[in-house]
């Protein structure tokens, strides 16, 4: 009983003085005072010691109540303290609220995404879709399924990042989602398609300022009735139209791909020089964007089209590229370096 006098009797008084107190110094030494480690709470509470055994709990209760009571009477004054002190200092003109903020760090759109939304803009325009394939693949689509038999030297061509599962690695390039759009989207090879398949390929290679281990690709693929070559031409020849300028000039130069017959490159007239010869197009007034070609008839029978009524043509970017051709880049592993003096000149 007595003890539980002291107890109520300490609340008071250490109430009344937190009630008088109006700055943040005199709100410490209260609090070193009565809650600190040397305080008078740890002191009331050592006496438990000296208690007889029946008493100890509801004493141990009562110190703990106290010590809540107190502590949430001083959060409450330091808030209102920390308050007055704000409300002063605004009006003896200590904070001066004219002051402009600092400026938020305002992120930015990538270079190579600024580029893909170009590319979605213009092929949307065409009537082209937008089909995501899986970056992670089968082997068998990324090559056989795309006419490159298992020994075929052109699998040389990419080198692949394998993973621990037979049969799965990351895709070395867009062109699987051709066979992966005809299966989804041809209704069992019965129905036309026009899509875009854009997304991020993989290849185990030495990093160096012309390669990356990763990169964007836009794939096209259009199957129809009756498409023919003159439609590839005239369809890359207005993108490029639509990306570079009216006045971009294409020309087209026999390639090969296994998955195309027959195939191409696409080049433009570099941009920068006007096909005077520069730098950039390495003095042949050229720029190569994109390899492209009629589908393979086998690629058609991976995607479930007879080869005999359908046809088609495919293309595929690098928007990197593109990219770097735009701005004059000259080193890839800007894109993914995370430098922002890189970053933030776009
Ligand atoms: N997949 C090829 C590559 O990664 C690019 C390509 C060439 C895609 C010709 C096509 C095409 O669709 O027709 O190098």
């Amino acid at each position: 009983m007595v003890m539980s006098d002291a107890l109520q009797t300490t609340q008071q008084e250490a109430l009344q003085q937190l009630e008088a107190i109006n700055d943040a110094a005199a709100l410490q030494q209260w609090k070193t005072r009565f809650l600190g480690p040397k305080g008078v709470l740890r002191d009331l509470m050592s006496k438990i010691g000296t208690l007889a055994a029946d008493e100890k709990k509801a004493y141990g209760q009562n110190v703990n109540a106290l010590k809540e009571a107190l502590t949430s009477a001083f959060d409450t004054r330091e808030a209102l303290i920390a308050q007055q002190t704000l409300a002063q200092d605004l009006e003896g003109g200590e904070v001066d609220i004219t002051l402009s903020g600092r400026p938020a760090a305002r992120g930015r759109i990538h270079p190579s995404i600024r580029t893909l939304r170009d590319f979605y803009t213009i092929w949307a325009d065409m009537g082209f879709q937008v089909y995501r394939s899986r970056e992670v693949e089968e082997d068998d689509y990324n090559f056989t399924r795309l006419n490159f038999p298992p020994d075929h030297p052109a699998r040389d061509m990419q080198d692949t990042f394998y993973t621990t599962q037979e049969n799965v690695i990351l895709r070395t390039h867009t062109s699987p989602g051709q066979v992966r759009a005809m299966e989804a989207m041809g209704d069992g090879g019965s129905k036309p398609i026009r899509v875009i398949l854009p997304g991020m390929c993989y290849r185990f290679e030495q990093i160096t300022a012309r390669s990356e281990v990763q990169f964007h690709q836009v794939e096209g693929l259009a199957i129809g009735r009756n498409i023919r070559m003159s439609d590839l031409k005239g369809t890359v020849t207005e993108f490029a139209k639509r990306m570079f300028g009216e006045q971009a000039q294409v020309r087209f130069r026999a390639s090969y791909f296994p998955f195309t017959e027959p195939s191409m490159e696409v080049d433009v007239e570099c941009f920068l020089c006007g096909g005077e010869g520069c730098r950039i197009c390495k003095y042949s007034g050229w720029l190569e964007i994109a390899g492209s070609g009629m589908v393979h008839p086998n690629v058609l029978r991976s995607g479930g089209y007879d080869p005999s009524i359908w046809s088609g043509f495919a293309f595929g970017m690098g928007p990197e590229r593109v990219t770097m051709l735009k701005y004059g880049l000259d080193d890839i592993r800007y894109f993914w370096g995370n430098d922002l003096r890189f970053l933030e000149q776009f």
